[in-house]
């Protein structure tokens, strides 16, 4: 493992990234045997996909999608059972290995590569018709903008670019399983180097043992928007959520609907999405011949 304070700052980045695959590689192997990820239901036909994304993204049936940060694949297969042909990527390569054996299990043609986000261009040289991203997937990436070239470069001139994710506001707060209300903690807007957690189990298993430490980045709602226009793609919808799909804070109380939320009267934005598209080059017009000067 590099040597995380010596080195350029890309070279930082790079070894906080190795860092968190490590993270990922141990979490993968909680997550599997976890209830919230229900590997058996999953086998039996469960979808893991929320109202939300299946409500927000238009039908998926024979599209191109690739899903980015798909951890080992139970959404990306999802989708793939709704119609999509999907490929899944993720830089755990204990994800994909997993993932792959999941597709495998289930009879899925999901296809699954393992790689670092922004290292994709170096490996797929194809558009999608709808790239997702979901649940936990901007506080691992160091760079926004950056992340949003690189997904955008794969969105098909008319495809479309989707997410859903935790809303930056919530990454303000503490939050482990002691928590029982919002105690501000962190700092709302971006900040180069990442906060470095020992974590308290995780979202999945709250009383696992975590090893590796994790290292998280913040970008605030307006660097998110900024960084996809500036990538060149026009947003439909920006969203904000005050439900979450499950308890991402101890304290949060599930309703009858089955979403969670803060108890009592505080509506507090738990997620976001936002729907983005890449416009097509502009329709040819033909072009009149010039008209040719009359000779005298
Ligand atoms: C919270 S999980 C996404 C959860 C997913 N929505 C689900 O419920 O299964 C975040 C995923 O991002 C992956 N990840 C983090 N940083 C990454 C990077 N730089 N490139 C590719 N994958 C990354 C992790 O391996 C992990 O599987």
């Amino acid at each position: 493992m590099p040597d995380i304070e010596k080195g350029t700052f890309q070279e930082r980045q790079q070894a906080h990234m190795q860092a968190n695959r490590a993270l990922w590689d141990e979490l993968t192997n909680i997550h599997s045997r976890s209830s919230f990820y229900d590997v058996g239901g999953f086998k039996k036909g469960k979808s893991t996909l929320s109202p939300i994304e299946v409500g927000e993204v238009s039908d998926v049936r024979g599209k191109l999608l690739l899903h980015l940060q798909c951890h080992f694949g139970l959404d990306t297969i999802s989708w793939a059972r709704m119609g999509a042909k999907a490929t899944g990527v993720d830089f755990s390569e204990r994800a994909i290995t997993l993932a792959r054996k999941l597709a495998r299990e289930t009879g899925s043609d999901a296809k699954f590569i393992c790689a670092n986000v922004y290292d994709i261009p170096q490996l797929v040289n194809v558009t999608f018709d709808l790239v997702f991203t979901s649940y936990g997937a901007l506080c691992w990436l160091p760079d926004v903008r950056r992340w949003a070239k690189t997904v955008a470069q794969f969105v098909k001139p008319g495809g479309t670019f989707y997410i859903v994710d935790f809303h930056p506001f919530t990454n303000l707060f503490v939050n482990n399983k002691d928590a029982r209300d919002f105690q501000v903690a962190y700092s709302y807007f971006h900040s180069a180097e990442p906060a470095e957690e020992q974590m308290e189990g995780s979202y999945a298993d709250p009383n696992a043992r975590v090893r590796n430490t994790s290292r998280q980045w913040t970008h605030s709602l307006s660097d998110i928007v900024n960084a996809l226009l500036g990538a060149g793609l026009r947003i439909q919808f920006l969203h904000e959520f005050p439900y979450c799909t499950y308890a991402h804070f101890p304290f949060l109380k599930e309703g009858p609907d089955g979403l969670w939320r803060v108890p009592g009267r505080r509506k507090v934005p738990l997620l976001f999405s936002i729907k983005a598209v890449r416009d097509g080059p502009p329709a040819v017009t033909m072009l009149k011949p010039a008209v040719q000067a009359r000779s005298k």
